[in-house]
């Protein structure tokens, strides 16, 4: 299955080597502005090099837990995920309540370097493990009239102290069009870096759909239903005119409070400069296809 995907990236593919080691040197070097100024025009136009672990665990959004991005990892530990199960119903074959760890047989769990692209404006480069959601639809076996796919969040209020605030209805809700859920980009994602999925990431198991900004991949999954109607999701929610159901990485569509032309990749120190943010997160040759004709203004 890897390497079957243009954006299925790998190390090699995403680090051109000279750009690597300057921001190493960077890093290394500790004189942030003068080696920034020198950088290549590759490493400035932000090469794909993955976040540290560190990164990646420590600047979140996990409301659940909190909306400070610290909060997830100081409030998280405690999350039991262990056993983990998921309902899965509505218009499918075999519905039922699945254990993960019969949902994980006789997957094979790849990486999957991916961008994530918040709509707050920054970014990150995520080394997923996970597996492609069609191979879990296709197991519980999706019935003819289903349109849409709608996911829910664990609903722990013991665990999760942020739930004690209505900031989004709780618990979190997502959905997708069948074709998105579909697409081979589309993964369930159980670890990162070869490791198991740390719980201010979405521990045991989270959504990852590349092209759409990250409050899209939603954590800690509990329920997928297959329906025929457009479901509810938690932004779209209490702000329509800010969250769409789409939610699609566009650079030509402005958030009504702040532009999504460009955006601030974490880790790249102080004197990063902001890069353009590529229509589709960068992944348009894989899934323009599927918006072709609709105008992305309306469906935002
Ligand atoms: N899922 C749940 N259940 N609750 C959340 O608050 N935040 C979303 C998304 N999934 C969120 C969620 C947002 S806004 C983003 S940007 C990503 O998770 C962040 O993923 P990360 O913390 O792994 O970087």
């Amino acid at each position: 299955m890897a390497g079957r995907f243009k954006s299925d990236l790998k190390w090699s593919d995403v680090t051109p080597e000279a750009a690597f080691l300057d921001r190493r040197a960077l890093l290394a070097g500790g004189a942030a502005m003068a080696a920034g100024l020198a950088l290549p025009r590759g490493a400035r136009a932000g090469a794909l090099e993955p976040n540290t672990l560190e990164e990646i665990t420590s600047y979140n959004n996990y409301y659940e837990f909190g909306t400070g991005k610290t909060d997830p990892k100081a409030y998280a530990g405690g999350l039991t995920t262990k056993p983990w199960s998921i309902e899965v119903g509505g218009m499918v074959e075999k519905p039922g309540n699945y254990d993960l760890a019969d949902i994980l047989k006789g997957k094979s769990i790849e990486e999957r370097i991916y961008r994530l692209r918040c709509v707050e404006a920054w970014s990150m480069v995520v080394p997923w493990n996970g597996f492609e959601l069609k191979d879990l639809l296709d197991q519980v076996g999706v019935q003819p009239g289903a349109k849409y796919v709608a996911f829910e969040t664990l609903y722990r209020p013991e665990e999760m102290p942020g739930t004690r605030y209505p900031v989004v209805p709780w618990p979190y809700r997502e959905g997708l069009r069948l074709d998105e859920a579909m697409h081979p980009l589309t993964i369930l994602a159980t670890g990162i870096y070869g490791k198991p999925m740390p719980n201010q990431n979405g521990a045991p198991i989270r959504l990852v759909v590349p092209w759409k900004y990250g409050f899209k991949s939603i954590k800690s999954i509990v329920k997928i239903t297959l329906t025929d109607k457009q479901p509810p999701t938690s932004w779209n929610t209490i702000q329509a005119r800010e969250y769409g159901f789409y939610s699609n990485v566009n650079p030509n569509v402005d958030h009504p409070r702040w532009s999504q032309a460009t955006e601030r990749r974490i880790g790249g120190g102080l004197f990063s400069p902001r890069i353009e943010t590529q229509m589709f997160n960068g992944y348009g040759d894989e899934v323009a296809g599927l918006y072709a004709g609709m105008d992305l203004k309306k469906y935002y």
